[in-house]
């Protein structure tokens, strides 16, 4: 998959707005995935995963701190990302978890959040999952 430039600039751009709330922006996305994928938090047992709980905070930030630098990286993705058996879960519930990280970042930076800016980072976090099952 290829990004335009103006594709590569939206993401990355919004990389860098959301830079200083990854654990947030992390945690509210798992949050939004366990709601409506309640059997997912079973990958979780070992992990506190109340609102607000540094666990959930931490690895939010992990998991957003892995989509930045790939971020960076659009041109070899497969080369930024993560092997899946680094992340320890069935590759399926990858795009679960994308589709939880788009609607968190549409409610939480609003109109900034423009028609463009969401049809980027859909194919960038559509291409995310397909990559990783694929390693
Ligand atoms: C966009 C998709 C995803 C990315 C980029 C991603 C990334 C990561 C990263 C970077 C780590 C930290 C690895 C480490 O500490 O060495 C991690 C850990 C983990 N991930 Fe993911 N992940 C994704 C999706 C998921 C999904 C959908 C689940 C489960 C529903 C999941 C479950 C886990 C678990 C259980 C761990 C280990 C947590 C711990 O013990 O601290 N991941 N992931």
């Amino acid at each position: 998959m290829s990004f335009s430039d103006a594709e590569k600039a939206i993401i990355v751009s919004m990389c860098e707005k959301m830079a200083s709330q990854v654990e947030v922006i992390g945690a509210e996305a798992f949050e939004r995935l366990f709601m409506t994928n309640p059997l997912l938090k079973s990958n979780f047992n070992h992990l506190d995963l109340s609102h607000g709980s540094p666990d959930l905070l931490k690895h939010g930030g992990k998991v957003m701190n892995a989509l930045g630098n790939a971020a960076g990286h659009l041109d070899d993705l497969s080369g930024a990302l993560p092997a899946p058996s680094e992340l320890r879960v069935d590759p399926g519930n990858f795009s679960l978890l994308s589709n939880s990280i788009l609607v968190t970042l549409a409610t939480r930076f609003g109109p900034e959040f423009t028609p463009f800016t969401q049809s980027a980072w859909d194919k960038f976090l559509a291409a995310v999952p397909e990559i990783l099952v694929s390693k």
